[in-house]
Parts: structure tokens; C-alpha cells; sequence
């Protein structure tokens, strides 16, 4: 059996021995956007490095910190970078900072992704609310973990994403002047970008952007209990809407570029949790 108590007793050890306080909101935060953590009033920081067990992450733009700070008097955990799946790990090392997030005692988490854009009015630089997610390509393998987890054959997932987080983002979108697109999150389980055809499916779907992270971690996460909002930020036509060939570093330029507004929206985000 899956057991993360057992797994990870020695990671849950050290955040806990390094606990400041109980966090009232915790951020996941995705390629390019990590600077955030910077820009808050930090109490703490920890090397992931320094976490028994904590996987490395092998992505450039993802620094491996976790941080505890308050911003607007909001008691606040971030990770600074993140674990994918198709980095090779498996999915309870994709999930253990969704499951260190709750062992804090923290009910409501943020995980933000950079994603290509395929709602054809989406442009690069674009914030997107991810208003529902599409788990497919990641069912089987999460639903394999949740089943030893929980014994359970089939779980449900009501209130997902957490209606109150996704109200919460439109009034800072509102308040800070950030303007918000809405829509649906394809996990694609990558390394590669996708082919102009599933880029073509999707959109005969309705699909609204793509990425290779964060719908297993908000499954997760609900699965825990917690209260799980999503925000994308558009960094790339996807592949075939646009002449320019994909590359991470095209998804890193962009965040650079967005990361005022990204802020901005998230700071008043927390401040209106
Ligand atoms: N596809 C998948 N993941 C991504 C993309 C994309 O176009 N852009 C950023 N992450």
C-alpha cells in the first residue's frame, strides 16, 4: 500500500520541526512564476534539498524552496517549483507537496501552471481562471493511488475547483485591474509538446489551454479535503495555432513578462481569502 505517513515520515518530520505557523493559504507556484515568493515578507525558507526524500526538481525555472510568508497579515506557504510527472517521477512524488501542503494544516491551496493557449481568443501573456480540468491522461495512474490510499473504488469530486477560490480570483481580477480569461485545463503528460492534431481535437472539444502539471495535484488536494482554485498563465499559442516553433524558453520569456500582473492578481487574491 501507498502509504504517504510511512513514505514520507521523515519530510513531514522536518517541515513540521520547521513549522512558523499554520498556513491559512498555500501556492504551488508554476514555470517561470516563482519570483512571487520573493516579493512577500518571508519567516522562513526551506531547501527542498533539505526534505528527506523531497524529489529534485529537473526543470529550469523551478528553484525547489519552500517559503512561509504573510503578506496582508495572511499567513502564507509557498513551493517554489514544482514535480512532474513526465519528469519520471511517480505519483506520489508528484503529490508530495499537495500532501506536505495538508500536513500543515492548511485548507486552501492555489496551484498555478504556465500552459499553451488553445481557445483561439487566448493570447499569450493571458491569466486564465481554469474553471474545470480534464484528468484523462492521468486517470489511471491516480486513480491506482487513491484506490490504496483509500480503499475506495470510485471517489467524487463536487465544489471542483472550489467555487469560493474561483469567486475570490474574479474580485482580485476585478480590484487589481488584471484582466482574466476562464476555461477548461488539458493535462497532457508530455514531456513532448502536443502534435497540431491533438492541438485540433481540443479544440473541436472546447478545450481551453494545455499544460503537463496541476490536475492530479488538485484531484489530490480535494481528495484531502482542501479547497483547490487553478490559475493558468498562457505562455505559448499552442502547437500549430501559431508559425513559431514550441520551447520552454518561449514559456519562460512569457512568464517574465506576465509576472507584474500574475502577482498583482495573487496578492489580491490572498488578501481577499
Ligand atoms: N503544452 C503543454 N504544456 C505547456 C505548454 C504547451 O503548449 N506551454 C506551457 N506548458
Amino acid at each position: 500500500m501507498t502509504n504517504m505517513n510511512s513514505k514520507y515520515r521523515q519530510a513531514i518530520k522536518t517541515l513540521s520541526d520547521n513549522l512558523p505557523f499554520t498556513p491559512d493559504i498555500a501556492i504551488v507556484l508554476g514555470s517561470g512564476l516563482g519570483d512571487l515568493a520573493d516579493k512577500l515578507h518571508k519567516i522562513k525558507s526551506i531547501p527542498t534539498t533539505e526534505i528527506p526524500g523531497y524529489p529534485k526538481s529537473t526543470v529550469h525555472g523551478h528553484k525547489g524552496f519552500i517559503h512561509f510568508a504573510e503578506y496582508d497579515s495572511r499567513k502564507i506557504l509557498l513551493f517554489q517549483g514544482r514535480i512532474h510527472f513526465y519528469e519520471g517521477y511517480d505519483i506520489p512524488e508528484c503529490l508530495l507537496p499537495v500532501y506536505l501542503i495538508h500536513k500543515t494544516g492548511c485548507k486552501k491551496v492555489i496551484l498555478t501552471n504556465a500552459a499553451g493557449g488553445v481557445n483561439p481568443s487566448f493570447v499569450p501573456g493571458d491569466l486564465m481562471l481554469i474553471d474545470a480540468f480534464y484528468t484523462f491522461n492521468i486517470k489511471k495512474e491516480l486513480s491506482r493511488f487513491l484506490r490504496k490510499i483509500s480503499g475506495e473504488q470510485k471517489n467524487s469530486f463536487l465544489d471542483f475547483p472550489s467555487r469560493k477560490i474561483s469567486e475570490t480570483i474574479k474580485l482580485a481580477s476585478l480590484k487589481s485591474g488584471v484582466f482574466l480569461q476562464h476555461g477548461s485545463y488539458w493535462f497532457g503528460k508530455g514531456p513532448s509538446y502536443e502534435t497540431k492534431a491533438e492541438i485540433q481535437m481540443m479544440l473541436k472539444l472546447g478545450i481551453d489551454a494545455v499544460g503537463m502539471s496541476t490536475a492530479h495535484e488538485a484531484v489530490y488536494a480535494k481528495y484531502l479535503g482542501m479547497e483547490v482554485g487553478g490559475i493558468s498563465l498562457i505562455t505559448n499559442y499552442a502547437a500549430g495555432l501559431s508559425p513559431t516553433k514550441l520551447s520552454h524558453q518561449e514559456v519562460i520569456d512569457t512568464a517574465n513578462e506576465a509576472k507584474d500582473r500574475f502577482e498583482k492578481l495573487v496578492k489580491n487574491t490572498f488578501s481577499l481569502l
